[in-house]
Protein backbone atom coordinates (compact mmCIF):
# COMPACT_ATOMS: atom_id res chain seq x y z
CA UNK A 1 0.00 0.00 0.00
CA UNK A 2 1.52 3.30 -0.56
CA UNK A 3 0.47 5.88 1.43
CA UNK A 4 -1.16 9.09 -0.39
CA UNK A 5 0.21 12.09 1.87
CA UNK A 6 1.42 14.50 -0.51
CA UNK A 7 -1.58 16.93 -2.44
CA UNK A 8 -0.39 19.81 -4.22
CA UNK A 9 -3.67 21.36 -3.01
CA UNK A 10 -1.95 22.67 -0.01
CA UNK A 11 -5.01 25.06 1.48
CA UNK A 12 -7.42 22.07 1.93
CA UNK A 13 -4.92 20.53 4.79
CA UNK A 14 -4.63 24.21 6.79
CA UNK A 15 -6.75 24.87 9.08
CA UNK A 16 -9.72 27.87 8.24
CA UNK A 17 -8.77 30.31 10.96
CA UNK A 18 -5.54 30.71 9.26
CA UNK A 19 -6.84 30.54 5.91
CA UNK A 20 -9.18 33.56 7.00
CA UNK A 21 -6.88 35.51 8.79
CA UNK A 22 -6.16 39.25 6.93
CA UNK A 23 -2.03 38.51 7.32
CA UNK A 24 -2.55 34.94 5.77
CA UNK A 25 -1.59 35.55 1.97
CA UNK A 26 1.74 36.95 3.42
CA UNK A 27 2.59 34.08 5.28
CA UNK A 28 1.48 31.94 2.96
CA UNK A 29 4.08 33.46 0.27
CA UNK A 30 7.10 32.67 2.57
CA UNK A 31 6.22 29.22 3.11
CA UNK A 32 4.91 27.82 0.17
CA UNK A 33 7.73 26.34 -1.20
CA UNK A 34 8.00 24.40 2.01
CA UNK A 35 4.62 23.39 2.04
CA UNK A 36 4.86 21.93 -1.78
CA UNK A 37 7.70 19.85 -0.65
CA UNK A 38 7.13 15.79 -0.62
CA UNK A 39 9.45 14.93 2.24
CA UNK A 40 7.37 18.12 4.32
CA UNK A 41 4.39 16.93 3.29
CA UNK A 42 5.09 13.28 4.77
CA UNK A 43 5.06 15.19 8.07
CA UNK A 44 0.96 15.20 7.85
CA UNK A 45 1.13 11.27 8.75
CA UNK A 46 3.98 12.00 11.44
CA UNK A 47 1.51 12.02 14.84
CA UNK A 48 2.74 14.92 17.46
CA UNK A 49 0.89 15.56 20.44
CA UNK A 50 -2.83 14.40 21.00
CA UNK A 51 -4.66 14.21 17.90
CA UNK A 52 -2.33 17.09 15.78
CA UNK A 53 -0.15 15.65 13.25
CA UNK A 54 3.43 17.48 12.93
CA UNK A 55 1.98 19.13 9.77
CA UNK A 56 -0.85 20.82 11.76
CA UNK A 57 1.70 21.48 14.77
CA UNK A 58 3.99 22.95 12.35
CA UNK A 59 2.20 25.18 10.96
CA UNK A 60 0.65 26.68 13.92
CA UNK A 61 3.78 27.44 15.13
CA UNK A 62 5.10 28.96 11.77
CA UNK A 63 1.92 31.16 11.27
CA UNK A 64 1.83 32.39 15.28
CA UNK A 65 5.60 32.76 15.49
CA UNK A 66 4.84 34.79 12.41
CA UNK A 67 2.50 37.06 14.15
CA UNK A 68 4.40 37.59 16.88
CA UNK A 69 7.68 39.07 15.11
CA UNK A 70 5.34 41.84 13.53
CA UNK A 71 4.68 42.72 16.76
CA UNK A 72 8.22 42.30 18.60
CA UNK A 73 9.78 43.72 15.44
CA UNK A 74 11.38 40.56 14.86
CA UNK A 75 12.33 39.32 11.16
CA UNK A 76 8.65 37.53 10.07
CA UNK A 77 10.70 35.17 7.70
CA UNK A 78 13.09 33.76 10.13
CA UNK A 79 10.05 33.26 12.29
CA UNK A 80 7.82 32.05 9.52
CA UNK A 81 10.13 29.49 8.64
CA UNK A 82 12.28 28.73 11.71
CA UNK A 83 8.39 27.70 12.96
CA UNK A 84 7.80 25.57 10.37
CA UNK A 85 10.32 23.67 9.83
CA UNK A 86 11.53 23.31 14.10
CA UNK A 87 10.48 19.45 14.55
CA UNK A 88 11.46 18.77 10.92
CA UNK A 89 13.38 15.71 12.06
CA UNK A 90 14.11 12.77 9.85
CA UNK A 91 11.95 10.26 12.00
CA UNK A 92 8.52 9.57 13.44
CA UNK A 93 8.65 9.27 17.49
CA UNK A 94 5.73 7.25 17.43
CA UNK A 95 4.39 4.48 15.80
CA UNK A 96 1.84 3.90 13.05
CA UNK A 97 1.01 1.33 10.38
CA UNK A 98 0.96 3.95 8.00
CA UNK A 99 4.96 5.01 8.54
CA UNK A 100 5.42 1.65 8.69
CA UNK A 101 4.09 1.19 4.95
CA UNK A 102 5.85 4.14 3.92
CA UNK A 103 9.25 3.94 2.38
CA UNK A 104 10.19 0.95 4.20
CA UNK A 105 9.50 1.61 7.42
CA UNK A 106 12.51 4.36 7.16
CA UNK A 107 10.65 6.47 9.42
CA UNK A 108 10.47 4.48 12.51
CA UNK A 109 14.06 4.06 13.41
CA UNK A 110 13.83 5.92 16.45
CA UNK A 111 10.87 4.07 17.70
CA UNK A 112 13.03 0.94 17.09
CA UNK A 113 16.15 2.35 18.91
CA UNK A 114 16.61 1.78 22.53
CA UNK A 115 17.80 5.04 23.97
CA UNK A 116 19.77 6.07 26.97
CA UNK A 117 17.35 9.10 28.51
CA UNK A 118 19.81 11.85 26.90
CA UNK A 119 19.57 10.42 23.74
CA UNK A 120 16.00 10.48 23.73
CA UNK A 121 13.61 12.45 21.04
CA UNK A 122 13.09 15.43 23.44
CA UNK A 123 16.88 15.66 23.90
CA UNK A 124 18.28 15.03 20.20
CA UNK A 125 15.24 16.28 17.70
CA UNK A 126 16.28 19.84 17.70
CA UNK A 127 19.36 19.46 16.51
CA UNK A 128 18.47 16.85 14.02
CA UNK A 129 16.11 19.00 12.60
CA UNK A 130 18.52 21.85 12.15
CA UNK A 131 20.29 19.28 9.62
CA UNK A 132 17.42 17.98 8.30
CA UNK A 133 16.13 20.91 7.12
CA UNK A 134 19.76 21.91 5.28
CA UNK A 135 19.59 18.91 3.76
CA UNK A 136 16.15 18.95 2.22
CA UNK A 137 16.22 23.02 1.89
CA UNK A 138 19.69 24.14 1.71
CA UNK A 139 18.52 27.45 -0.27
CA UNK A 140 16.80 28.06 3.08
CA UNK A 141 19.96 28.04 5.26
CA UNK A 142 20.83 30.74 7.69
CA UNK A 143 22.40 31.33 10.43
CA UNK A 144 18.87 32.55 12.03
CA UNK A 145 16.92 29.80 10.99
CA UNK A 146 19.62 27.38 11.96
CA UNK A 147 19.62 29.17 15.29
CA UNK A 148 16.40 28.66 16.21
CA UNK A 149 15.24 25.82 15.41
CA UNK A 150 18.49 24.18 16.93
CA UNK A 151 17.70 25.83 19.91
CA UNK A 152 14.10 25.32 20.06
CA UNK A 153 14.04 23.25 23.12
CA UNK A 154 15.23 25.77 25.44
CA UNK A 155 15.40 25.07 28.43
CA UNK A 156 15.30 21.07 27.98
CA UNK A 157 18.08 21.74 25.69
CA UNK A 158 20.00 24.03 27.95
CA UNK A 159 21.63 26.63 25.60
CA UNK A 160 18.63 29.20 24.64
CA UNK A 161 18.09 30.73 21.59
CA UNK A 162 21.00 33.77 20.51
CA UNK A 163 18.36 35.20 18.41
CA UNK A 164 14.75 37.25 19.67
CA UNK A 165 13.17 35.05 16.88
CA UNK A 166 14.52 31.99 18.00
CA UNK A 167 13.15 33.14 21.39
CA UNK A 168 9.37 33.51 19.98
CA UNK A 169 9.45 30.57 17.98
CA UNK A 170 10.20 28.52 21.28
CA UNK A 171 7.95 30.26 23.41
CA UNK A 172 4.88 29.58 20.83
CA UNK A 173 6.08 26.33 20.39
CA UNK A 174 5.75 25.89 24.53
CA UNK A 175 1.87 27.63 24.33
CA UNK A 176 0.91 25.02 21.51
CA UNK A 177 1.94 21.99 23.08
CA UNK A 178 0.25 23.20 26.09
CA UNK A 179 -2.93 23.63 24.30
CA UNK A 180 -2.63 20.26 22.57
CA UNK A 181 -2.62 18.46 25.62
CA UNK A 182 -5.75 16.69 26.14
CA UNK A 183 -8.19 18.36 28.89
CA UNK A 184 -7.19 17.67 32.51
CA UNK A 185 -10.94 15.58 32.65
CA UNK A 186 -9.69 12.80 30.10
CA UNK A 187 -5.80 12.35 31.75
CA UNK A 188 -6.84 10.26 34.53
CA UNK A 189 -8.08 7.71 31.26
CA UNK A 190 -5.40 8.61 29.35
CA UNK A 191 -2.91 6.90 32.13
CA UNK A 192 -5.44 3.99 32.40
CA UNK A 193 -5.20 3.06 28.53
CA UNK A 194 -1.29 3.37 28.56
CA UNK A 195 -1.35 0.93 31.53
CA UNK A 196 -3.66 -1.44 29.99
CA UNK A 197 -1.20 -0.99 26.47
CA UNK A 198 1.48 -1.82 28.79
CA UNK A 199 3.18 1.60 27.33
CA UNK A 200 4.71 2.72 30.50
CA UNK A 201 5.98 -0.89 31.94
CA UNK A 202 7.70 -0.96 27.82
CA UNK A 203 8.89 2.71 28.48
CA UNK A 204 10.84 1.39 31.78
CA UNK A 205 12.26 -1.95 30.62
CA UNK A 206 13.39 0.46 27.57
CA UNK A 207 11.57 -1.05 25.58
CA UNK A 208 9.84 1.42 23.01
CA UNK A 209 8.92 -1.40 19.80
CA UNK A 210 5.18 -1.38 19.66
FE1 LIG B 1 10.24 20.14 19.09
FE1 LIG C 1 7.18 21.73 18.34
Amino acid sequence: MKSNYYDKDVLSYIDNSIILHPLFEQWYEIVEEILLNDEFQKRKIFPHHHKLSVWDHSILVSFRSFLMARIFNADIRVCAIAGLLHDFYPWSWVYTEELELLDDGKYLVEVRTKHSLFKMHGFTHAKAAAENYVKYFPELENPKITNAIKRHMFPLNIIPPRYKEGFIVTTIDKINSVHELPSPSVIPGKIKESFNKGAIVQFFKKDRVK
